[in-house]
């Protein structure tokens, strides 16, 4: 645990806005940016980043593979260049700071070589559960110490394995697909569901064979890496925080140019449509192997809804945020079957519950549901909310109070910078008083 996890606390505060106007980029998706720069560091050659997400977290899974010995360039915003190499053991522990995909994909692509490596965290990496990552690995024949940070692996001579999780899990699969590449056999992952796919994707745009009916892949033929040029689309998971603004805030209308609407990451969009929102997607192309599209939303007038547990791969990181448009809503929305939110950057569930009931939300947990509440107008606000070092916790409750009756502070607003910089910056040109 090292002493940048304690952040000092940077308290923000939102106040009702006037409507939000304008055309933005959002950053780079986070998921696609460490798998780029993970790929790049295992790959022959060069890999050319475009689009690279600047956030901490990246940051972080930047150096761990320079730790690893592979060379990094940054060449300009978003420009980046990697050469791929042997890992080697490194001389300090890798520190993925808050991240729990740098830890848990690194983790994986380490293991396939004969190296040691001790990997670490912040305050909340270092309470989340890894051994759904070590369980695999060590059958694969990687030895591991520890269940929760620190954690050692002693990688190398891996075998195959036929892994069958309970749980949808990309960072799960995407860890025993990355050690996959270094293993003596073949390498399969079936999951209940489909969860996200951007590992199979980039794998394949490397030049490697994966085989997917979306809950069963396999890695089998080549593995062989070869540098490429990978494009980065702006992350869903960061256009949420402006799309649900301005969907709440009367009279808003906001475009998110370039966003990635890969079909297992648009859950949000398909729960706020069946709310009754106003979003059109236009300009849809393929960038780098990603549908992109341009995302306009207008204000809207809410209704609660179901929203079906197996919908929650698709927008896993969304239910913050989504949990604050159904506070807008007119009716209850029952959001199910949300376990994993528990074991996220926080308890997710806890602290959505104790954050809009502070701010005069009816709203409670029954087992693993949310259950929110709404009677269409905004809610009173006024509340002071704890962010427990989430970025995703911290946003949505600026969101809410860009929209409540009364100004909502956060108590830190630090870790934001973790996947999205300068999210303050962009909500105040579209509009939002934050400050
Ligand atoms: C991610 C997968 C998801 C998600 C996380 C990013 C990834 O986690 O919550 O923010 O990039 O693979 P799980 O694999 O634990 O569902």
């Amino acid at each position: 645990m090292t002493e940048t996890l304690q952040p000092p606390g940077t308290h923000l505060r939102a106040t009702r806005s006037g409507a939000l106007h304008g055309e933005v980029t959002v950053p780079g998706d986070k998921s696609m940016s460490h798998r780029a720069l993970i790929l790049g560091a295992l790959a022959s050659g060069e890999t050319q980043i475009h689009g690279l997400l600047e956030g901490e977290d990246v940051l972080r899974t930047s150096a761990a593979v320079q730790a690893f010995g592979a060379a990094i360039d940054r060449i300009g915003p978003g420009e980046w260049r990697v050469r791929g190499t042997e890992w080697q053991s490194p001389a300090e522990p890798i520190d993925c700071g808050n991240s729990g995909t740098g830890a848990r994909l690194l983790m994986g692509a380490a293991a396939g070589f004969p190296i040691t490596v001790t990997f670490t965290g912040d305050i909340s990496l270092s309470s989340r559960p890894m051994e759904r990552v070590l369980a695999p690995l060590r059958t694969m024949g990687a030895r591991t110490e520890g269940s929760t940070l620190p954690v050692t692996i002693h990688g190398g001579g891996l075998t195959r394995i036929d892994f069958v999780n309970e749980k949808a899990s990309a960072q799960v699969k995407s860890a025993i697909l990355l050690a996959g590449l270094r293993a003596s056999g073949d390498v399969r992952v079936v999951e209940p569901s489909p969860s996200r796919d951007h590992s199979e994707n980039m794998l394949r745009a490397f030049g490697c064979d994966v085989v997917s009916d979306g809950q069963s892949i396999t890695l089998g033929g080549s593995r062989t890496l070869t540098g490429t040029s990978v494009t980065v689309p702006g992350d869903p998971s960061s256009a949420a925080f402006p799309i649900v603004a301005a969907l709440l805030i009367p009279n808003s209308e906001v475009t998110v140019r370039n966003m990635m609407v890969n079909p297992l990451r648009t859950g949000l969009l398909t729960t706020l449509g069946e709310m009754g929102a106003d979003i059109r997607l236009d300009n849809r192309r393929s960038e780098g192997g990603e549908a992109v599209a341009d995302v306009t939303v207008r204000a809207s007038a809410l209704r609660g809804v179901v929203v079906p547990a197996v919908r929650a791969p698709s927008m896993i990181d969304e239910y913050p945020i989504l949990a604050v448009a159904a506070a807008f809503a007119n009716g209850r929305t029952t959001m199910r079957g949300l376990a994993e939110l528990r074991v996220k950057e926080s308890d997710r569930l806890a602290a959505m519950v104790a954050g809009l009931t502070a701010g005069g939300v009816d709203a409670r947990e029954e087992g693993d549901d949310l259950i929110i509440e709404g009677n269409g107008s905004p809610p009173v606000g006024g509340a002071e909310v704890q962010a427990h070092h989430d970025h995703r916790i911290a946003m949505s409750f600026l969101v809410l109070g860009l929209a409540a009756q009364q100004p909502v502070s956060v108590d830190s607003a630090d870790m934001i910078a973790t996947s999205f910089p300068d999210f303050v910056p962009l909500m105040r040109a579209l509009g939002a008083q934050i400050a």
